[in-house]
């Protein structure tokens, strides 16, 4: 491994990987391919844009052509495919793009891949792929995939051409499926940062339904060594799950933000949940442990770090926050009900019963 291509590594996961690779290694050349949508941000990698050993090319990965071209340019061994539309409630507005960008934009990379014979294709999805997961268990690598938003439905479609590229091609492709990353240069549209952009502000916390739903929320620096062994130990035609294995409530991700920021519970207000919302997302981590492992942050020191991050990098979001996302906000959040004492109160009564 040489020349890597990160496609999509101007967006907030993407970014974080190119710095801890630049950091760790000092033979790896790293090329960003990135079209630069809503949620790619040259800000992200403001401190290695002078770096020797990387390059930026603002590209589709959809288009392939521009991926061949950036591949023979730069001796390309290596793809890590970041590149994709990411938030599940844009993909409840608009799907089309969702299916275009991370099937479509999977499928052009893989074909590239196959063509110029690269050593691996590590492909990073989600444990959004699992579906829901009922209390008691934990989705495995060997589960089958039962996606229910469009975003996840198309990550899930990515994963098994992936498979059906090492099976069928003998491609040596990896994959990882990580759980709810938290941390620097997450754009706010996401929840934590999204929630303490808003508290910093004194504005409202939309919390969809009654706020039990559960997540794994964690550092995304965690995430990035984990990728990195799996490009290094992993084996090729396999999945291994990331994540620190232990789910929170949204409602205690909340008071976290909260506490950390020293803001009133009051922020907190309850509003119509997201269609088809998944309840539980929990996976079993024990693969990637046995590779060697382990997540070095629990969800809370995850969401507090990442709270600290944003109080002290107001340069970073208040750019991002300005007219055209007050524009998304409003599409968003707008017209979502607000719900009362009595709906709240119903809606714990229902999850106590689960
Ligand atoms: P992000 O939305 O912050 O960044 C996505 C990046 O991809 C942006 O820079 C964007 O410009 C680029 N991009 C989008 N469409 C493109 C296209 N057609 N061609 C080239 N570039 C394009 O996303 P993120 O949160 O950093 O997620 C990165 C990857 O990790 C995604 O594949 C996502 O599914 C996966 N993932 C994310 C999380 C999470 O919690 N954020 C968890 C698990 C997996
Ligand atoms: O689990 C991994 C996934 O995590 C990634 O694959 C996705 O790219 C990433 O967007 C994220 O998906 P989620 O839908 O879980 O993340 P989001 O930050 O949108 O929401 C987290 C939880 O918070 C979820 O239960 C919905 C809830 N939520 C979210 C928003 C934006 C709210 O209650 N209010 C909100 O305004």
């Amino acid at each position: 491994m040489k020349n890597i291509l990160v496609t999509g590594g101007a967006g907030f996961i993407g970014s974080n990987f190119v710095r801890y690779m630049l950091e760790k290694y000092d033979d790896y050349f790293i090329v960003v391919f990135d079209k630069l949508t809503y949620a790619g941000n040259l800000d992200n990698l403001h401190d290695v844009l002078d770096h020797p050993r990387f390059a930026f090319v603002r590209g589709d990965i959809c288009d392939a052509e521009a991926v061949e071209a950036v591949i023979r340019q730069y001796e390309v061994d290596t793809i890590v495919n970041f590149a994709a539309e990411t938030h599940v409630d844009r993909s409840i507005i608009n799907p089309g793009a969702f299916v275009q960008t991370d099937v479509i934009g999977t499928y052009t990379l893989l074909e590239a891949a196959r063509r110029f014979d690269l050593e691996r294709y590590h492909q990073v999805s989600t444990d959004e792929v699992y579906g829901h997961v009922e209390e008691g268990r934990r989705a495995k690598e060997t589960d089958p995939v039962a996606p229910r938003s469009p975003y996840s439905a198309s990550k899930a479609g990515a994963d098994l051409l992936v498979n059906a590229y090492f099976v069928t091609y003998g491609l040596p492709v990896t994959i990882t499926r990580g759980a709810n990353n938290v941390g620097p240069y997450q754009y706010p549209e996401k929840v934590v940062p999204l929630f303490t952009t808003n508290a910093i502000d004194d504005r409202p916390l939309p919390v969809y339904g009654d706020g039990r739903q559960k997540r794994d929320y964690h550092y995304v620096i965690d995430h990035c060594e984990a990728i990195d062994l799996v490009l290094h130990e992993g084996q090729p035609g396999e999945v291994y799950n990331v994540g620190t294995g232990q789910e929170i409530e949204n409602l205690r991700m909340v008071e976290i933000i909260l506490e950390e920021l020293g803001k009133p519970r009051s922020l907190i207000q309850h509003v119509e949940d997201r269609l088809g919302h998944d309840r539980r997302y929990a996976m079993d981590i024990s693969k990637i442990r046995a590779l060697g492992w382990k997540p070095r942050h629990t969800p809370e020191e995850a969401i507090r770090k990442t709270v600290r991050w944003y109080v002290e990098n107001e340069w970073w979001w208040r750019k991002i926050r300005n007219a055209d996302f007050e524009a998304y906000y409003q599409a968003q959040y707008g017209r979502r009900r607000v719900l009362s004492p009595e709906e709240i109160a119903a809606l714990y009564g229902e999850s106590k019963q689960e």
